[in-house]
């Protein structure tokens, strides 16, 4: 893994993933971003199976391991909430006063969020409109994590000796990395290995967000469960298969991948679209895949028939300059990327 320039004005961005921690560096130079160094190291599925609590030693262990591979040339580090931890929820506030804003969101996030208010970090902002006349109440994005968890994380970063200058949202990152400044209504797809972010970004505001806990690991367990083989082999047929498509005798565990996609995946991103038509009466112009089940073969076409909404796989490496011979190689892993490339990007 290159490192093209020893500056040090370069941000990490770090996801402790469910399945692997991957890592970016980037420089920023008068409004460019430059790639430094990433890297990508995968948790065992022992670790996948059991709780982050539990594993924490093994997160640092495997944090130290892969700065030291990625040779990275900062400890400043951005790093991601996973969306599972955090309650994002938009609501409509009668117009007040600034003063009055936090007391007023403290009091929505008691009646939504069955946990002591002192024990959250709370975050909000004002939805902006365009309609300012007859103006009489307003949306305001929330979004609050557990602090016991913003301890967490912020406990294995200091102790891989790192200096976290930024927690956020995946979401958040994702919106920087994969979505275009142009106005339009995106549905992002995060499709990981245990769990599945969906959001829709409204003019680059997320306007909804929902996780569902499945992921690429549901589909091996299906396949498992079908085909009576180990979870090994499951995970290969799983990669090399992925949806049937029309013409194919479908293979069970092509079948078995099918049934997860159908049954699970795009009946709540139908629902999803249907609450974002009823409630802002507009329509999705684009459906961005990313996560590492984006890999999934025929899945761009797949929900492109489903949804009838063109569908495409993010390309998070969009921003960033980087020395062409590393096209092949960033390419492939740009699903994996979207989140902490998106943290990097958060520099000033
Ligand atoms: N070719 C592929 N087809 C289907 N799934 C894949 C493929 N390659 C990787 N995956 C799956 O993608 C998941 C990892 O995705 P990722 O977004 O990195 O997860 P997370 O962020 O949850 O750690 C794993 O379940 C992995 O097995
Ligand atoms: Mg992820």
């Amino acid at each position: 893994m290159p490192i093209f320039k020893r500056k040090k004005t370069s941000i990490l961005g770090i996801e402790l993933g469910s399945s692997a921690i991957k890592v970016v560096e980037l420089e920023k130079t008068n409004q460019h971003f430059q790639l430094v160094t990433y890297g990508i190291a995968k948790h065992d599925r022992a670790v996948i199976e059991s709780s982050a609590q539990l594993n924490k030693q093994h997160r640092i262990d495997s944090l130290r391991r892969i700065l030291n591979e990625a040779r990275v040339t900062t400890h400043k580090v951005v790093a991601a909430l996973p969306a599972i931890n955090v309650f994002h929820t938009t609501i409509e506030l009668p117009l007040m006063p600034d003063k009055d804003m936090d007391s007023a969101i403290h009091w929505e996030v008691k009646r939504l969020i069955p946990l002591p208010v002192d024990k959250m970090s709370i975050d909000w902002h004002i939805i902006p409109t365009n309609n300012q006349t007859e103006k009489k109440s307003m949306r305001v994005i929330i979004t609050a994590a557990p602090k016991e968890i913003i301890n967490h994380y912020m406990e294995i970063f200091k102790q891989a000796n790192l200096q976290l200058v930024g927690l956020e949202t995946e979401i958040n990152a994702m919106r920087r990395s994969l979505i275009s400044e142009q106005p339009g209504n995106y549905l992002v797809i995060d499709f990981g290995a245990t769990n599945t972010n969906i959001v829709i970004f409204a003019d680059q505001v997320p306007m909804m967000v929902r996780n569902v806990e499945i992921g690429g690991e549901t589909i091996t367990m299906n396949i498992v469960n079908a085909m009576q083989v180990t979870t090994d082999r499951a995970e290969q047929f799983r990669n090399s298969l992925g949806i049937p498509t029309k013409d194919d005798a479908p293979h069970p565990a092509a079948r078995a991948i099918q049934f997860v996609i159908d049954s699970m995946i795009i009946k709540e991103l139908e629902r999803f679209i249907q609450t974002f038509k009823n409630t802002e009466h507009k329509n999705i112009d684009q459906v961005i895949i990313t996560g590492g089940c984006a890999h999934l073969k025929n899945l761009p076409e797949h929900l492109e028939k489903i949804l009838k909404i063109n569908v495409s796989i993010g390309n998070p490496w969009q921003k960033i300059q980087y020395a062409q011979d590393l096209e092949p190689d960033l390419a492939a892993i740009g699903s994996e990327m979207a989140v902490v490339i998106g943290l990097a990007l958060k520099q000033k």
